[in-house]
């Protein structure tokens, strides 16, 4: 584990720059084709990559690629030499076991992490041998999801160099007629639209993207390491029928309803906005902004309500009103004066906001009830689960809940299972420049409903999905899988029963789609629930996992490879928590490549003697702490770039301190001893010492936004440093007067010497 202790200064840095650029050259990959076939919304996507080492001696090779978050990986294989290895699905829990072992011995592990708010990133390597050759091949599929009124195929291709014989072929298949099909994504420019060509017929369409290699160099977002960017097939199909479209196959059936030619429904529409302390900056400002757009944006025939909370509730009025010019504008009004300040009380928020609607019944309307919050309850009830029963007692089935989790300070479990209990679905809004357009988007998937109380029904139909749902809105399609009993398609006879305005659905994907939708309703199911039924849902969600081979988080995917290699084994991440390892990485990257830029000079300036400690954003963190006196992680501030928001520290003898942003309840604790640990918090500091080991992390501020920077103040006697900045030293600005520099950009990956996803943690 101990490397040697790179000395840098800022010229030194700077000449390492030079001398450690990555040299891929060693391989060469010189085939990638990425083939997507879509048959009724169900795509499967297989990317091929073949790469060769060019080299007199073995190498190890990289393959490296993002799939969609929604996606199921199903298959991978390594075709080496003649010899086929292919990938494993296992339950989670033995996975993991061959994945310790393998820790254990010394090896690494490949991982699936997220990236952004829609992909995932697959990686693993294999070494081959002296001018051999290696393929590799991963499928994955995703049922597409409608929305807004049409369905997305996103393609990300990324191969890492500029491939030769570069390929993405798409073929889409709908019974039902293609009724438009539009090609987007960063990847289709002017530049790139001669390697773009697209054909349509009523049923079947394809898109093929055969970029050159020059282009792959020079189109936006490319470069020296070829293409990096989004292909995205947007269509949707003809709903001539009112009923939907049954296709049925092999003993199973899928039926899609999405009809649209339906009046809306009024609705009745309560808006509870989190305004707590931890909502300043920028997300009250842009809460601010979606919720006037969303107020405009009211039919007159709705009625709405508005609350504000913090640990009170603060009515703009107490009950509904319906959306009249005058009460528009004048909740407008209440809108731009929301502030934000004390605490959290979502318990009682969501209770009075379900007391509102269930005032107020109407006829002929739907009701949704909309939360927006940025933290988890912190005063008044913060029970959990008590929180929960109480919500659903109170909403008792009469309207749906949607909870919008703004930022990854949400404890989104919560959110989500809140939702799900109150038929709605929760949805995380990124802290971004666009979380107002985020806001409002959502908003629109379910600002017109159409139909209410809709139960699919399915003589001679066993083993459905989920039938009955509460609302169906515009834009969006629900979706039912099944089997036929005995493959009986003469007794089979599908019916649908729903609340509208004017009174009272080739191959054997089918079954894939039944499985797909099947496990992702058990798991749906299984959050919700606790004891025999939980464990129940879970078994079910596994068996089914497993036998499709469904990369799911109940399983995992053992990558099998050539005797006497590391073990692979990759997970699917959950929601948000992965995302930390984004973070986490992105905010590596921003030192690496700003920090000498004035900015950050600034800071900088005013302290004495700036030592980065052992940063790591590392996959092996377990293996640091046991090495090192203490380790340092960071979660970024997701606002982008500026500090961190959470530290942990974990000391030799297991002990872990995390220091965050929320300085308002920590710095309460003002002094933690530990043995031989001493926190001392200050008024802008905090002070951490361990045998000879000093470090202080600052408490920041910017905009109103509170961030925290480590700085290494002493240097443990025995001078060892490791990770992304450790063991390097800069310029003691509060001497010398800061100067002002451009900023330099390098990859980060050549200042490390090493992949920079070997800096991520899975954890603080
Ligand atoms: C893409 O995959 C489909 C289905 O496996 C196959 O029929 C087709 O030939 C493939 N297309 C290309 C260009 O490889
Ligand atoms: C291949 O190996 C030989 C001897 O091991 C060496 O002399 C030669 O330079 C190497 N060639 C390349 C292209 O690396
Ligand atoms: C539903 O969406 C379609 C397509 O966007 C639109 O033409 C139609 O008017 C909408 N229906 C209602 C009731 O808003
Ligand atoms: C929904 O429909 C079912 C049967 O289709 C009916 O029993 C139930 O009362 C309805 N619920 C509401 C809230 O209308
Ligand atoms: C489907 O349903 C039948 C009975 O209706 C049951 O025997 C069978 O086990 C079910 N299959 C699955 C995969 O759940």
């Amino acid at each position: 584990m101990e490397r040697a202790v790179v000395q840098i200064t800022l010229f030194g840095l700077l000449l390492c720059l030079v001398t450690t650029l990555p040299n891929k050259d060693d391989w060469n990959i010189y085939s990638f084709h990425i083939n997507s076939t879509v048959s009724s919304r169900y795509a499967t996507t297989v990317i091929t990559s073949r790469v060769a080492n060019r080299m007199n001696e073995s190498k190890e090779i990289e393959f490296q690629v993002r799939i969609p978050k929604n996606a199921f990986i199903s298959k991978f294989t390594m075709f080496i030499d003649g010899q086929v290895y292919d990938g494993v699905v296992k339950a989670k829990e033995e996975a993991q076991q061959q994945y310790t072992k393998a820790v254990s011995r010394g090896q690494s592990a490949g991982l699936v992490s997220s990236v952004g708010r829609t992909l995932e990133e697959f990686k693993t390597s294999v070494t081959v041998a002296a001018h051999k050759k290696v393929t590799f091949e991963l499928t994955y599929e995703e049922l597409l999801k409608r929305r807004l009124g049409k369905y997305e195929l996103q393609i990300h291709a990324r191969p890492m160099q500029p491939v030769k014989d570069f390929k993405v072929d798409v073929y889409i298949h709908e019974e039902a007629g293609i009724n438009f099909i539009e090609i987007k994504g960063g990847l289709s420019t002017k530049s790139l639209a001669n390697a773009i060509t697209k054909t349509q017929t009523e049923t079947q369409a394809w898109v093929y993207f055969y970029p050159t290699e020059a282009q792959q160099r020079t189109c936006d977002s490319c470069g020296e390491k070829g293409m990096n960017g989004d292909l995205v097939i947007v269509y949707d199909v003809n709903r001539d029928l009112a009923f939907g479209d049954i296709k049925t196959s092999y003993g199973y059936f899928v039926h899609h309803f999405a009809p649209s030619s339906l009046q809306r429904i009024p609705k009745n529409v309560v808006f509870v906005i989190d305004q707590s302390g931890s909502m300043h900056g920028r997300k009250i400002t842009q809460t601010r902004i979606a919720l006037i757009h969303i107020l405009k944006d009211l039919a007159e025939d709705d009625y709405f309500g508005l609350i504000t909370f913090d640990g009170d509730i603060f009515h703009w009025k107490r009950e509904l009103v319906q959306a009249s010019k005058t009460n528009v504008n004048s909740a407008k009004e209440f809108a731009r004066g929301i502030r934000d300040r004390g605490a959290t009380d979502i318990n009682k928020a969501v209770l009075e906001g379900a007391r509102m609607l269930n005032a107020h019944p109407r006829d002929g309307s739907a009701s949704i009830l909309i939360l927006l919050t940025d933290g988890d309850p912190t005063t008044g009830e913060t029970n959990l689960e008590t929180i929960h029963s109480n919500v659903r007692r109170a909403i008792a089935d009469k309207f749906s809940l949607y909870c919008l989790g703004f930022g990854f300070d949400v404890n989104f479990e919560f959110l989500e299972k809140m939702s799900l209990q109150n038929n709605g679905v929760a949805r995380r809004i990124y802290e971004d420049s666009d979380a107002d357009l985020q806001l409002k988007g959502f908003y629109e998937e379910v600002a017109t409903p159409l139909l209410t109380n809709v139960t699919m029904m399915y003589t001679g139909g066993t083993n459905l999905t989920q039938t009955h749902f509460s609302q169906y809105y515009n834009g969006s399609e629900i979706v039912v899988a099944g089997q036929i009993t005995d493959n009986d398609i003469e007794t089979f006879t599908p019916e649908v029963v729903a609340v509208s305005s004017t009174g009272t659905v080739t191959d054997r994907r089918i079954q894939r789609v039944w499985a797909y939708l099947t496990v992702k309703q058990l798991l749906e199911k299984e959050l919700q629930l606790s004891g025999p039924e939980k464990a129940k849902m879970k078994k079910e969600a596994l068996e089914l996992s497993l036998k499709y081979s469904f990369v799911t988080p109940l399983t995992s995917m053992v990558v099998t490879k050539p005797p006497g290699e590391n073990t692979d084994v990759l997970h699917k991440p959950k929601e948000g928590e992965t995302n930390h390892f984004k973070q986490t990485l992105l905010f590596c990257l921003f030192v690496l490549e700003t920090i000498y830029c004035s900015f950050l000079l600034i800071i900088i300036a005013l302290y004495h003697v700036y030592l980065f400690p052992s940063f790591k954003c590392g996959v092996e963190v377990h293996l640091f702490s046991f090495v090192l006196e203490l380790s340092v992680n960071g979660l970024l501030d997701s606002v982008g770039n500026r500090g961190f928001k959470i530290i942990g520290i974990h000391f030799k003898n297991n002990q872990y301190i995390e220091i965050d942003t929320n300085v308002k309840q920590k710095m309460k604790t003002r002094c933690i001893f530990l043995s031989s640990i001493t926190v001392l918090g200050r008024d802008k500091e905090f002070d951490v010492a361990v045998g000879d080991t000093r470090m202080v992390i600052l408490v920041h501020e910017k905009d109103g936004n509170k961030f925290l920077w480590p700085i290494l103040r002493q240097r443990p006697s025995d001078n060892r440093g490791d990770g992304i900045l450790g063991g390097s030293s800069a310029v003691d600005f509060s001497i010398s007067i800061s100067p002002t520099l451009d900023c330099w950009f390098m990859s980060a990956e050549s200042a490390l010497q090493r992949s920079l996803d070997d800096f991520t943690v899975a954890q603080l």
